[in-house]
């Protein structure tokens, strides 16, 4: 400790900030409380690799995990396949990435014996003492210990991986193996690879598949080797292999018949140094999505003298000056909280993945990210986190979208490996641009963001129909002529075609959109996108109840047809009481109207209007109760089984929403409730897939929810007693403290409720929200905690969270 604010202030391009604000420094080596291994089993498909903050390259470990969507599995049964550069964290669809694994041999009884397939190659890790794999991850860096006593070891930069083998004194003969075109779904077509009987250099690259959509993509490797503290020289035997046939002598893959093989690679044989020294081995491993010409200046920019300890040492530096402009007092809290705090903003940080210079579609200026899967994930809770703490990678993201829009006319929704993917529920980079606009309009020129830019691609996306909604957004011309996205009208889009989600995301998207026109000034848009951000009133259907529901719950979300009439979707629909047990995913073969939630849970989602839910619902009481049943705390229904669903977008702010029933007390224990049950530092710590679970949890424990492309966030009480946000576009520090702050149990009662807030030591107008400002100009909130829950948001209609009916964001 005691290092000032100014060493941990991080430069940005030009925006070098020396920390005015300064906010006490508790926590010097954030990275230390990170465990990359949350989530990495049981289907959170968490990466656990080496990665900069948003990095391109993912260095990481793939085993034979059927759930290996992001190469690792904690689970120690599984065996490894190689040593891959490219990965996603926390997605669905088929598995991606994972390019150009390397291999490492200890002994194999001759080089063309060498079993090079994923079968053949296949090895155990090494099992601790208490059953779990010998693996180690922190920021910027993984190692594991084969069975075969090997040690590998990962780093990084944005595109290029560093690896270091470490081989036992009894491998005699170590080989290394590169693998061109086994990625994740083993979906390689067109490979070139050519090796350098000298120096050892191979340059590839293929063709592949993307993972949630019809696309391709290109990759293409460069990898070198070298001898740490001895010298390599050229390799004593090389070749390409063919599956498990490696072929001594041969240089280019276009010397041999591969047609019907789709495993390929080369292979080299190296020295054991000449004295008693050990065979340690640095593997270079640059990628470019250009050429493999690319990847290798990449590398030998990126990583020019093969300094594993300085790539590492680097990185982890990254990580620390990203994650230490967030501070928690630890004072009173269990090392475990922050371990989940730390863990889940570095989760926060991974995607989306910065492939500047790497984008083979067209030539810019501009940054290019990719890896946005998907924004219907991200909008919620990704992009306001990084509102709090690193706005200029938000402006470049944000650049980067504009930039896509400009090119392919528009935004992206879901998007992986330069190919568009399938959308969710709307047209989510809107909310996305609104977030920073509403938060940064007077900061984006300096951030070089074209403010016309960003409101010409946002009206690209609202108006005009794209050929294909299904991958570019949205279903425009009905929408504009109806209001409501009909259940009986898929203008060329899929049969799967969830319209009553969509109609809720487009009013959302639209909110979005007005709040950005308000803020330009332009004062009729503004009217238009706020009149068409109420079209979720058209798909309510007052006269809905859950069959053997209670009374109260009256009126739900429904879809309906172009003319006019509803059909009837069951509100138990995919959830965990629905009796025909169907599921609104996308592989799902449905027509019911909804994606990932019920009827019931979409009954509950106008996060831009609940005052107007709240009326539709017949007022608070009904409202609040029927919260209550879609956390059904009294196990009357159903045995305690909740319709929440924690791992599903649409259930995000549930916990929160009493807050608009003036009983933040309740928001406080759920969602301290939801802590406790769903998230823990375990390798099986997340409720499912990770998707933007670590900006979610994240805003959970700092006791807030956002509500993006507005400039409130909603507040609770953090699980910390003080906590502290530096942001450095505006060079200032947010603290947040708890006066009485006596820990979290875990019943989510006790001392943890909002009693009072002062900002700056002066009374604030609502114990249930913060507006922006405080955030701008760095302040000094500090909260008064009672066990009492039934606290308020305090006097008056100024204290209640805004909505859009009653004026609230005017
Ligand atoms: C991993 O390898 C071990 C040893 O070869 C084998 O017993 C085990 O079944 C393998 N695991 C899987 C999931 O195939
Ligand atoms: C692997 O083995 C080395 C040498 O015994 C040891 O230092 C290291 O902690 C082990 N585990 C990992 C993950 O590197
Ligand atoms: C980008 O510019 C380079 C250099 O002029 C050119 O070779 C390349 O084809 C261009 N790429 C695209 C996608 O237009
Ligand atoms: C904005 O653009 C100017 C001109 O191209 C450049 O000099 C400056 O570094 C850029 N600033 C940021 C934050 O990207
Ligand atoms: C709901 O019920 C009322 C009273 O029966 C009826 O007038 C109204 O048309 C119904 N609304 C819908 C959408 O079915
Ligand atoms: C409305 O359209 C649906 C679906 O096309 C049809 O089943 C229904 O009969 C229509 N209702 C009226 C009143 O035309
Ligand atoms: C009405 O909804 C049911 C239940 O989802 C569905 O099976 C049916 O196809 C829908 N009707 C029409 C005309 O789309
Ligand atoms: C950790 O979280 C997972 C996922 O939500 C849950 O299944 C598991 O029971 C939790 N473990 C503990 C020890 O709380
Ligand atoms: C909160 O209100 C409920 C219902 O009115 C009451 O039963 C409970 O005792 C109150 N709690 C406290 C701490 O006053």
């Amino acid at each position: 400790m005691g290092r000032s604010r100014q060493k941990m202030a991080v430069l940005v391009g030009w925006l070098a900030y020396c920390g005015a604000g300064a906010g006490k420094v508790f926590i010097s080596d954030p990275a230390s409380f990170t465990n990359l291994f949350i989530g990495t089993t049981n289907g959170g498909h968490v990466f656990p690799g080496a990665t900069l903050p948003h990095g391109m390259v993912k260095a990481g470990m793939d085993t034979d995990s059927p759930g290996n969507h992001a190469g690792y599995d904690a689970d120690p049964q599984f065996n490894v396949t190689g040593f891959s550069q490219l990965h996603d964290s926390g997605t669905g669809g088929a598995v991606p990435l994972s390019n150009f694994k390397i291999f490492p041999f200890a002994e194999c009884s001759s080089f063309d014996k060498c079993a090079t397939s994923l079968d053949g190659r296949k090895t155990r890790r090494k099992i601790l003492g208490n059953g779990s794999p010998d693996d180690f991850a922190s920021p910027g860096y993984f190692a594991t210990n084969l069975s075969t006593d090997i040690r590998v070891e990962l780093t990084a930069t944005r595109r290029t991986a560093l690896h270091r083998y470490t081989f036992p004194p009894s491998s005699v003969r170590p080989r290394i193996a590169v693998d061109i075109t086994n990625d994740g779904q083993r979906s390689s077509t067109n490979p070139s690879m050519v090796l350098d009987p000298e120096t050892a250099r191979v340059k590839g690259g293929a063709s592949f598949a993307a993972s949630f959509g019809p696309g391709r993509y290109s990759a293409f490797t460069c990898v070198d080797f070298k001898g740490e503290g001895f010298d390599l020289r050229k390799p004593m035997e090389f070749g390409a292999w063919l599956s498990d046939f490696p072929v001594q002598g041969m240089t280019d893959l276009r010397q041999l018949y591969t047609s019907f093989v789709d495993q390929l690679g080369a292979l080299f044989t190296f020295s054991q140094p000449s004295d008693s020294r050990p065979t340690i081995i640095l593997v270079r491993v640059g990628v470019s999505l250009i050429s493999a010409d690319q990847a290798c200046a990449n590398a030998e920019e990126e990583v020019p003298d093969f300094d594993f300890e300085g790539v590492h040492r680097a990185a982890r530096q990254a990580w620390n000056d990203l994650l230490g402009r967030v501070q928690v007092d630890p004072t009173g809290v269990d090392t475990e909280t922050v371990s989940l705090f730390y863990s889940s903003l570095y989760r926060s940080h991974i995607s989306p993945a910065d492939y500047t210079g790497e984008n083979p579609k067209w030539n810019s200026t501009e940054p290019y990210y990719d890896s946005f899967y998907c924004n219907w994930d991200t909008y919620r809770t990704l992009y306001p986190l990084m509102s709090l703490h690193d706005p200029a990678t938000f402006a470049r993201i944000v650049r980067g979208m504009i930039d896509i829009q400009r090119n392919e006319g528009w935004l992206p929704e879901c998007r992986g490996a330069t190919a568009m993917h399938f959308i969710q529920g709307g047209s989510n980079a809107d909310p996305i641009l609104g977030e920073f606009f509403v938060k940064f309009s007077d900061h984006a020129a300096a951030l070089n963001v074209s403010a016309t830019d960003l409101y010409t691609a946002l009206l690209a996306d609202a108006e005009t129909q794209p050929p294909n909604w299904n991958l570019q957004g949205r279903q425009a011309d009905v929408w504009k002529r109806l209001n409501f996205i009909p259940h009986d009208m898929f203008d060329g889009g899929g049969a799967n075609s969830k319209q009553v989600s969509r109609t809720l995301e487009h009013a959302f998207n639209d909110f979005a959109i007005s709040q950005v026109a308000k803020t330009l000034g332009k004062v009729n848009d503004g009217r238009k996108y706020a009149q068409r951000a109420g079209n979720f009133g058209n798909v309510w259907n007052p006269n809905i109840t859950v069959p053997d529901g209670p009374a109260s719950v009256l009126g739900m979300m429904q879809p309906r047809f172009a003319n006019g009439t509803f059909n009837f979707t069951d509100p138990r629909h995919c959830s965990i009481h629905d009796p025909a047990h169907a599921t609104c995913f996308l592989n799902a073969a449905n027509r019911d109207g909804f994606y990932e939630g019920s009827p019931i849970i979409y009954s509950q989602y106008v996060p831009h209007d609940t005052a107007k839910l709240i009326q539709l619902q017949g007022g608070v009481e009904n409202f609040v109760s029927r919260l209550n049943f879609i956390f059904d705390q009294s196990g009357l229904y159903s045995n305690n089984k909740e319709y929440f669903e924690s791992t599903d977008e649409p259930s995000q702010q549930m916990p929160f929403m009493f807050h608009y029933a003036n009983r933040p007390g309740l928001s406080t224990q759920k969602s301290r409730q939801v802590i406790a049950q769903f998230f823990n530092t375990s390798v099986n710590g997340l409720p499912g897939n990770d998707g933007a679970m670590g900006s979610y949890a994240a805003f959970y424990l700092a006791g807030m929810y956002p509500l993006p492309a507005t400039k409130q966030f909603l507040l609770s009480s953090p699980f910390f007693p003080q906590i502290s946000f530096f942001n450095p576009v505006f060079g200032t520090t947010t603290t947040i403290k708890s006066k009485g702050f006596a820990g979290n149990p875990a019943s989510g009662t006790g001392k943890v409720f909002v009693k009072g807030v002062t900002v700056d030591g002066r009374p604030y107008k609502s114990n249930c929200f913060l507006d922006w400002d405080v955030f701008v100009k760095g302040s000094s909130v500090e909260l008064t905690l009672t066990d009492d829950i039934n606290v308020t948001c305090g006097k008056g209609r100024a204290a209640l969270p805004p909505s859009l009916s009653t004026g609230g964001y005017d």
